[in-house]
């Protein structure tokens, strides 16, 4: 079949007005728009300005209404607890309400936010979705981030509630949610009225009197009082929810989502990108503590009227390298989502893919990878053991959908390895120098998206104007900054190929280099530092940190590692990954003092190096190769 893609493209370009209001014709309205697109309002122009919507009624009250209360909505399939759960539509409403019933007897109201700081539980999603059903805003914390994390962004979001657990598990160990809950919120100078909170039967925890509430308990009380809870009209351009990412500096940027845009957009995807027809299982193998969890587990495969696995174990370990192939076969998953080093992991356990042929993949279609570079020889091995295509999209928090892919609903373009193919429909995507002139096909360049976004991307950072402006639009003006490089072919497919700024991505978490430097910098030995992200089999890329100590201060290494990790995980927590510390007499810098990182990595990664032009005093970069030669 000869691909759609051209045509269907060129049609969101020559009128996007007409090729997004026809998708919105897939979302039910309480009332439509006034404008598709109003240039005129917020920062660079908002989408469905004047209509009022639901996010939640979309997602659950409508298949529930209309034919599929009996289907599938979550399956939560949960090796590492060795739990299993089917939740049908009909459940999940009755579920939602519940919890809804409880946050609202609490005050929280249209307008309020919510932190969401969940392992991967459906009670996760039903926190989202109770929060969509109020018009409250949620905003999820990655269970792997520490005490601190939370207490920035409870500081920055200012929630009226929070919802979470006793516990998270991962391999060999429980992690308690509940202390770094209470230090987060000891810390933060915001404290939220009310914790509502999830006792798994692995680590229970102490409830706050007057402050916690017991989340079973609670939503059983409601579901007892057979409570009802409308679902609350919002605009469409109101916040759905803050998702907190990492920014250029340590301070994380409040990603903010609108209810209307968002529907649109994700829901056009599950057919055209994903090809997946309503009532199919959808997996997305991610954390709903990340965009991808948020789009692809719960909001897209729900307003598609989906059945969407929510997975709460690893790729291997948990309890083998075949438990994705378990999953697949066991609820006959149709599209899996995932990162690459999810199968760079699988990959190393099973090279063979031995596993693979013990279960029966015949739902199987299509496999997709996203959050970072997909290396072709991942891509290789996953089509030839699995035998179906395999697709890498490219797309950041930022968007809340893909920029790039092979749009396999519309008919799929040839794959080339190492790139994302091509753009998607409402993205223009360009390559300019750093003086914002286009580059030449095949030349590297800066990734830009000529404005305005299409809908779902973000219409600004959480109370931050000023802060997405000077972010994403000021430096090439009339367009936005992704701050990744990378260039186009011929025939304009994409190749993205590192990040323009400090941002790195560990086992397809982005994390930023400068959050890492900032913990390393108040350590009281510590005088300068630097930290890059370097090539990793497994991961992707791991921090590696170099340090310049304080004069007079004679430590042991190894020992100065061990506090430099531990720190790290205290500050940001255990998923950075941060895990190696080289003790240096100088960091390389330019004439003005600027650190060279980039050159730092090339070396770390054993790859040729430019002499930079501007560099202060050359010996130094030999001084990084003898200490990283020694290591
Ligand atoms: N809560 C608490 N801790 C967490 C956590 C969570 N939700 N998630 C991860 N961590 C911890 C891990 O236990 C690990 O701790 P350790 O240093 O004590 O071992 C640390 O954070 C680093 O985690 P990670 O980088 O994920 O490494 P890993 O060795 O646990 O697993 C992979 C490696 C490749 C198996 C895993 O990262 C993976 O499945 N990734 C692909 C899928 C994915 O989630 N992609 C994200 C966006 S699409
Ligand atoms: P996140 O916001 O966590 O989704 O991370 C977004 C960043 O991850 C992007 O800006 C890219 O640097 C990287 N990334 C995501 N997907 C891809 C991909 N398919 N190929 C290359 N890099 C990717």
């Amino acid at each position: 079949m000869t691909s759609r893609y051209n045509a269907v493209y060129a049609e969101s370009q020559a009128d996007p007005e007409a090729f997004w209001a026809r998708a919105a014709d897939d979302i039910d309205w309480s009332k439509r728009w006034d404008k598709v697109f109003d240039a005129d309002e917020g920062v660079y122009g908002r989408w469905f300005v004047g209509a009022e919507c639901n996010t939640c009624y979309n997602c659950v009250d409508r298949h529930a209404e209309r034919g599929r209360a009996d289907q599938a909505a979550i399956i939560y399939d949960s090796p590492i607890t060795g739990s299993k759960r089917t939740i049908t539509y009909a459940e999940l409403l009755a579920e939602v309400t519940a919890l809804a019933a409880v946050l609202r007897d609490r005050g929280v109201g249209k307008g309020d936010r919510v932190i969401v700081y969940m392992p991967m539980v459906p009670e996760a999603a039903i926190a989202m979705l109770a929060c969509a059903r109020i018009g409250a805003v949620h905003s999820v914390v990655f269970g792997g981030f520490a005490a601190n994390e939370l207490a920035t962004r409870i500081d920055d979001a200012k929630p009226k509630a929070v919802v979470s657990a006793s516990c998270g598990i991962e391999p060999g160990r429980v992690i308690a949610y509940k202390p770094l809950l209470d230090a987060a919120i000891d810390a933060a100078k915001y404290k939220p009225d009310t914790c509502v909170i999830l006792q798994r039967e692995q680590q229970t925890c102490e409830l706050i009197d007057c402050r916690d509430l017991d989340y079973r308990q609670e939503t059983e009380k409601a579901r007892a009082a057979d409570r009802v809870v409308p679902c609350v009209n919002v605009a469409a351009t109101d916040p759905l929810y803050i998702l907190y990412t990492s920014g250029t500096t340590g301070e994380p940027k409040g990603v903010v989502r609108d209810n209307g845009g968002h529907m649109v957009a994700l829901k056009w995807s599950m057919p055209a990108i994903y090809d997946i027809q309503p009532g199919e299982v959808y997996w997305a193998a991610s954390d709903v503590g990340w965009v991808v969890g948020h789009s692809y587990i719960v909001y897209a495969p729900l307003l598609h009227g989906c059945a969407s696995v929510l997975f709460e174990g690893k790729p291997v370990g948990t309890p083998d390298a075949g438990v994705f192939w378990r999953v697949i076969s066991e609820h006959k998953v149709a599209a899996l989502f995932t990162a690459p080093t999810a199968f760079r992991a699988i990959k190393k356990e099973d090279p063979d893919g031995a596993l693979i042929g013990q279960y029966d993949l015949s739902s199987f279609r299509t496999l997709f990878l996203a959050g970072e570079r997909a290396d072709p020889d991942t891509i290789q091995w996953a089509e030839d053991k699995l035998g179906v295509p395999v697709i890498d999209h490219w797309w950041q928090t930022e968007t809340a959908w893909a920029i790039a892919a092979n749009p396999v609903g519309l008919g799929m373009m040839p794959v080339i390895h190492g790139s994302p193919t091509v753009a998607m429909p409402g993205y223009d995507v360009q390559i300019l120098d750093d003086a914002g002139h286009p580059v030449e096909a095949g030349k590297l360049g800066n990734i830009v998206v000529k404005l305005p976004l299409p809908p779902a991307c973000l219409p600004t950072l959480w109370n931050a104007d000023d802060r997405f402006r000077q972010s994403y639009l000021d430096e090439f003006p009339g367009y936005y900054k992704t701050a990744d490089a990378g260039y186009k072919d011929d025939d304009d497919y994409l190749f993205i190929m590192a990040r323009t700024d400090d941002i790195i991505n560990v086992a397809g978490h982005r994390l930023s280099t400068g959050g890492m430097e900032e913990v390393l910098a108040g350590h009281p030995d510590i005088a300068e530092c630097a930290v890059i992200g370097a090539a990793d089999a497994l991961k992707g890329q791991a921090p590696m940190g170099f340090v310049v100590l304080k004069s007079g201060a004679d430590r042991d290494e190894d020992e100065l590692q061990a506090e430099c990790v531990k720190k790290v995980r205290e500050e940001i927590g255990p998923v950075a990954a941060f895990k190696t510390v080289h003790v240096v007499t100088r960091l390389p810098k330019t004439r003005s003092g600027k650190i060279l990182r980039g050159t730092m990595r090339q070396i770390a990664d054993g790859e040729a190096y430019k002499m930079p032009a501007t560099i202060d005093d050359p010996a130094i970069l030999d001084e990084i190769s003898a200490v990283l030669a020694k290591a």
